[in-house]
């Protein structure tokens, strides 16, 4: 599957970047229609089989107005749910090119079983049409009853198979996202196994499912009393079903959410983390206390329209969950990112030499009396530490000290932050490999 990562090519860090806001645009716009996909079809399964075996009417009703209503054709599924996921495949080539990181199968992998769990809940849907169509034929005649029969069991298997290929595709693209932001993990991970034992997939998925069980229960009121999509002719006893079944699901998942949304957070490695994740995290627990303040209004005041604000709330979730993945995802790649910018300019150095209008290149020694000495020497404290100092940790992560050289972080207290020298990222190289190589420590015993 990383076949992907070979039609790659490097690029630079504007062009990181922008990659990295394109996978925020595809997380945020397919994560709430994937939770409502996903919400919709455990519900959808779970009131159909109730309505079988208790002989619940309602249940079987509103099992049938779940698919109907959000899943409401082919195009959804594809434009909404499987394309995106295919987009953050080519996205993760494209960010995860040089290294072995497995993010691109896994990606892959959730695309394909996506793909295929859209085939069975699109058959499901179009199934349960069917069924409502044969049931109301009162009086139909045997070979009908058989159809229906026949229709009946292919129903029931392709829900079944749906829900399950769809929990897979979570399940990998879950293991996809937290792979992502765990550099470390990058070259020991090669196959799914290490994933299946990783809490940060684990925790992911769970959100993921208690998340669409919420976008799903806030949907319900919306769609089914406050527009009237399908204009179903909703009689009283079905709407008292339909208000307190929302309730029951939506209440214990906006409940358990903000808990799983912290495990997140704990879940990440450190440098994953950044306080705009957290920030973002502590966004969606508020929007989730107030998604449930919104159902308790709509059932005190017996106004539906309060479900609006707990709908838009989730979806806010959704995007604000996605962005923090992002952005945890970015942090982690950072390194990855300088080292691909060096390639991407040493590729386009030796194009332009190719074409005989080659720049002269400086050496480190150049870019180190040009740019650094105001600040820096060796051994001896200037505006900023002395080499001798802070060099030694750098000694086996030139990719870490050519990031930093390119985009300085603040680092010591005692120093003021180190001003961005705007070199060039081969230049960053190019000096970062002089100091390393100028000031290695003797080995030792000599
Ligand atoms: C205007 C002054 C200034 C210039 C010019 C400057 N630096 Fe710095 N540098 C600093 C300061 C101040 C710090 C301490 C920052 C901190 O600890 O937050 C620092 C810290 C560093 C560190 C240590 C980072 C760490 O992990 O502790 C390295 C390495 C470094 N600079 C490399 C360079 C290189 C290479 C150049 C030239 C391309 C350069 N600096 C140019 C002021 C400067």
């Amino acid at each position: 599957m990383d076949f992907l990562k070979y039609i790659a090519i490097p690029q630079s860090l504007e062009h990181f970047l922008l990659l990295r806001v394109f996978l925020n645009i595809v997380l945020a716009l397919s994560l709430p229609y994937l939770g409502i996909v996903t919400g919709t079809m455990i519900l959808s399964l779970y009131y159909d089989r109730r309505g079988r075996v208790k002989g619940d009417a309602l249940a079987s009703r509103f099992a049938n107005d779940l698919i109907q209503t959000f899943v409401p054709g082919k195009s959804y599924l594809a434009y909404l749910a499987v394309l995106p996921v295919l987009s953050v495949a080519f996205l993760f080539a494209q960010m995860f090119q040089n290294t072995p990181a497995m993010t691109v199968s896994l990606a892959t992998w959730a695309f394909i079983f996506l793909l295929i769990a859209a085939v069975f809940i699109y058959l499901y849907r179009y199934t349960t049409h069917l069924q409502t169509v044969f049931l109301s034929q009162e009086e139909a005649g045997k070979t009908m009853q058989e159809f229906s029969a026949s229709n009946e069991s292919t129903r029931r298997k392709a829900g079944k198979w749906g829900l399950f290929m769809l929990f897979i595709a979570w399940f990998f693209l879950a293991a996809g996202l937290t792979l992502a932001a765990d550099p470390k993990a990058w070259n020991t991970t090669v196959t799914i196994f290490p994933m299946l034992l990783s809490g940060g997939a684990w925790i992911r998925l769970v959100f993921f499912l208690l998340y669409g069980l919420a976008i799903t229960a806030s949907a319900v009121p919306v769609y089914f009393l406050v527009w009237k999509v399908r204009a179903m002719g909703v009689d009283a006893e079905y709407h008292g079903f339909i208000v307190r079944q929302s309730e029951r699901i939506a209440f214990p998942a906006l409940l358990i959410m903000p808990i799983i949304v912290i495990l997140t957070i704990l879940s990440l490695p450190d440098v994953a983390l950044r306080g705009s994740s957290m920030l973002l995290a502590g966004l969606s627990i508020v929007l989730m206390l107030a998604a449930g303040q919104f159902f308790y209004t709509m059932d005190r005041e017996k106004n539906y329209s309060y479900a609006i604000g707990a709908f838009l709330a989730m979806i806010v979730v959704g995007i604000a969950m996605g962005t923090s993945d992002q952005i945890a995802i970015g942090s982690a790649s950072r390194n990855h990112a300088a080292v691909l910018a060096v390639l991407y300019e040493k590729d386009a150095e030796e194009f332009k030499a190719k074409m005989g209008v080659a720049g002269v290149a400086l050496t480190g020694q150049e870019i180190y009396d040009a740019k650094c000495s105001a600040c820096h020497q060796f051994d001896q404290v200037k505006v900023g530490p002395a080499y001798r100092e802070v060099l030694p940790k750098y000694q086996d992560a030139k990719q870490k000290l050519v990031a930093f050289i390119l985009n300085p972080t603040k680092i010591d207290p005692r120093y003021p932050p180190m001003p961005a020298q705007g070199l060039k990222p081969a230049e960053a190289d190019s000096i970062a490999t002089f100091l390393l190589k100028k000031y290695a420590p003797a080995p030792a015993g000599s």
